[in-house]
């Protein structure tokens, strides 16, 4: 695996959205596999600006999304497909029928996985994945467990991501209390991963995953195995890397 020092999070934004600008570059049907959460947001800016300069051309590129919560409509703002929709794909020419998120409105939990893992086999795989990285070294809602999950599949959240979530909601009742994500097979099987992390918060997660032993425990580890994976980092999250002296 490849690991790319970053002064900064907007020095990070920028070298992603050049790495995955390439990618489109290179193969103008790619198919993106694309992330939510406040890490990517300068990335996908980064990614408009070159659209708007007339840099990038989206509109063969297909994406497929990490994750969906369980119950929410692709029009309730907390959704991921809102959050694309805000982020990115208002503002580039791709053809939204190519987007795809998991059907969160889909009650068969099965059902809505194996649709999922069907879309992303009918896309042909994907070509560069987009991943962010959570505190305890989450990808995707594959959080630290006994074992590494293949296919999409649904997650019931935890007691405090419920908690944490609640300020964006009407009330408690109303948080989704499951996700469904994409499992760390559909996340390996990408042709390239691309994974940022910016921060202090995440520098124990950054240590763990990649300089420490790859395990369930710590599900980023396993990108280690990955042939073509890339992690773009900035001095905070790589900070306790530095300090152990491995980086
Ligand atoms: P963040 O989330 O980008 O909002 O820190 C990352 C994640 O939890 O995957």
């Amino acid at each position: 695996m490849r690991i790319i020092e970053a002064k900064n999070y907007e020095d990070m934004s920028k070298k992603a959205a050049e790495i995955i600008a390439a990618q489109i570059l290179l193969k103008p049907d790619a198919v993106l596999g694309l992330a939510t959460g406040s890490t990517p947001v300068g990335t996908y800016q980064n990614l408009i600006k070159k659209y708007e300069a007339g840099e990038l051309d989206f509109s063969q590129v297909s994406s497929v999304n990490l994750d969906e919560y369980k119950g929410l409509s692709g029009d309730h703002d907390q959704s991921y497909r809102y959050f694309m929709n805000e982020n990115l794909f208002n503002h580039v020419n791709i053809d939204k029928s190519r987007t795809s998120v998991p059907n969160g409105l889909e009650e068969d939990a099965a059902k809505a996985c194996a649709d999922y893992d069907a879309v992303i086999a009918a896309a042909g795989g994907v070509d560069l994945q987009l991943l962010g990285i959570g505190g305890n070294g989450h990808i995707g809602f594959n959080e630290p467990a006994e074992e590494f999950k293949v296919g999409t599949h649904c997650v019931k959240l935890t007691e405090s991501t419920i908690e944490a979530n609640a300020r964006f909601f009407a009330s408690i009742d109303d948080v989704p209390k499951y996700a469904y994500t994409m499992g760390i097979g559909n996340i390996m099987a990408a042709k390239t991963v691309l994974l940022v992390a910016s921060g202090k918060n995440k520098a124990q997660a950054v240590y763990d995953s990649f300089f420490g032993p790859v395990t369930p425990h710590v599900q980023a580890s396993i990108l280690q195995l990955h042939k073509d994976a890339i992690v773009i980092a900035d001095e905070d999250a790589l900070s306790l890397a530095r300090e152990k002296g491995v980086y």
